[in-house]
């Protein structure tokens, strides 16, 4: 009997778990949700907000939404590559007339950004070498987690000081010229997160000549176009590296501009040396796709597709995304007008900027005034409104005078 063939002492499978910490965000925001205080505000949460304070369903992807329902025949299988359309009318909006011409760019729909950024790691794997990746300091917390599982080494190199608020680019630099033929520089396409600093488009001139010298390939996440300062520019410095490099690789999201974060809606698009190879990395994606969801989810990809297809949806589509845009600016306008020592603010660009805060005094502001930020001193500018920009911002510069 199978119980004769347990040991007494030894521990059962799920027994030998350990407890993982928390995502401290996911905290943060049910911290914030249980403060009564009326004039709390959640600037914690990486979704955009609208002034009302919601964050809503855009125009285009309800209209979307309705035709699908009335002219969707099935939902039978796609393939590992997802909607082969949708990646199709993706590609122009990332690289521009570079997309349209270049049959050594080939890509797949994954499950969002997120999915994206795991799949390339997992082709890099694939490729067999020792290709390190080289990571700026601070990034997006879940960068290391989602590329490191599929075992790709990182290497940290400076990116920007919170304190002095600037790009350290000449130590980026001086860091990316340690790296080796086939490393892989891992930049933010825009809209850094979480500092809000990106390069300037000189800074990605020059980046793009220590790539295309040094045989570095550019690793592109692109998770916020159009939210910094419109589709064509939040995508120069993306286009730059690409063009230069031999080789490269653009993880694509459509989660925050097009407002579906749940549908989970994103690309990997790949750069390869030649239209042939292009084919077989795109049949390495497939293959890599089908050992971890086999294929991506279809309804985020089908109403980006619609309303890519429809001459009056995507036109809405582009206001609705300007206004959400106009909104950021307007606000990062109104912080740095309240004190010089915020003007660094409206420098920058997206949903987020990091103030010189410590933890502790993130914490005081979440006490004294309901302010919730992440301990980094992370914040979402989109999660403040007209009414309450000020008392934001007069709490912030006390905290800095403290
Ligand atoms: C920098 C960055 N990259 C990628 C993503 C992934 O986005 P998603 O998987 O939701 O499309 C996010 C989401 O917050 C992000 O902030």
């Amino acid at each position: 009997m199978t119980e004769n063939f347990l040991l007494a002492d030894e521990p059962r499978l799920f027994d030998r778990l350990e407890a993982q910490a928390s995502d401290s965000l996911l905290a943060l925001i049910g911290l914030a949700k249980a403060d009564t205080r009326p004039e709390k505000i959640d600037v914690g949460v990486g979704v955009y907000r609208d002034a009302a304070g919601a964050t809503p369903i855009l125009r285009a992807v309800k209209a979307a939404e309705k035709v699908l329902i009335e002219t969707q025949e099935t939902k039978s299988y796609l393939g590992s590559e997802g909607d082969a359309r949708f990646v199709e009318l993706i590609k122009p909006i990332v690289f521009g007339g570079l997309g349209a011409r270049s049959d050594r760019i080939v890509g797949v729909q994954t499950p969002g950004g997120c999915g994206a950024l795991r799949l390339g790691a997992e082709l890099i794997k694939a490729a067999g070498g020792n290709s390190r990746i080289f990571v700026g300091q601070p990034t997006w917390p879940n960068h290391v987690p989602l590329i490191g599982a599929a075992g790709v080494e990182f290497v940290a190199h400076p990116y920007y000081d919170k304190e002095t608020r600037t790009v350290l680019f000449d130590e980026m630099i001086e860091a990316l010229k340690g790296a080796r033929a086939g490393d892989l520089v891992l930049v933010h396409g825009c809209c850094h997160n979480p500092t809000g600093a990106d390069l300037s488009l000189n800074q990605w001139r020059e980046l793009a000549d220590l790539i295309a010298e040094r045989g570095l390939l550019p690793y592109v996440d692109l998770a916020y176009q159009g939210l910094g300062n419109g589709l064509e520019d939040d995508a120069a410095g993306t286009r730059l590296v690409v063009e230069a490099a031999e080789q490269a690789l653009v993880a694509q999201s459509c989660d925050k501009n097009f407002g579906l974060y749940r549908e989970r809606t994103g690309a990997l698009f790949i750069k390869a040396s030649s239209a042939e190879q292009a084919q077989v990395a795109f049949g390495n994606l497939l293959g890599l796709a089908r050992t971890m969801w086999s294929m991506p989810p279809d309804h985020g990809a089908a109403i980006v597709r619609t309303i890519l297809e429809t001459e009056e949806l995507e036109a809405d589509w582009r206001a609705e995304l300007k206004e959400m845009l106009t909104r950021i600016r307007s606000l990062r306008a109104r912080l740095a007008a309240y004190d010089e020592r915020l003007a660094f603010i409206d420098e920058q660009n997206g949903m987020f900027s990091m103030l010189p805060l410590t933890p502790e005094a993130v914490v005081e502001l979440r006490a004294s005034h309901g302010i919730y930020m992440a301990n980094s001193g992370r914040f979402n500018v989109a999660g403040l409104s007209d009414d309450n920009v000020d008392y934001f911002a007069a709490a912030v510069v006390a905290k800095l005078d403290g």
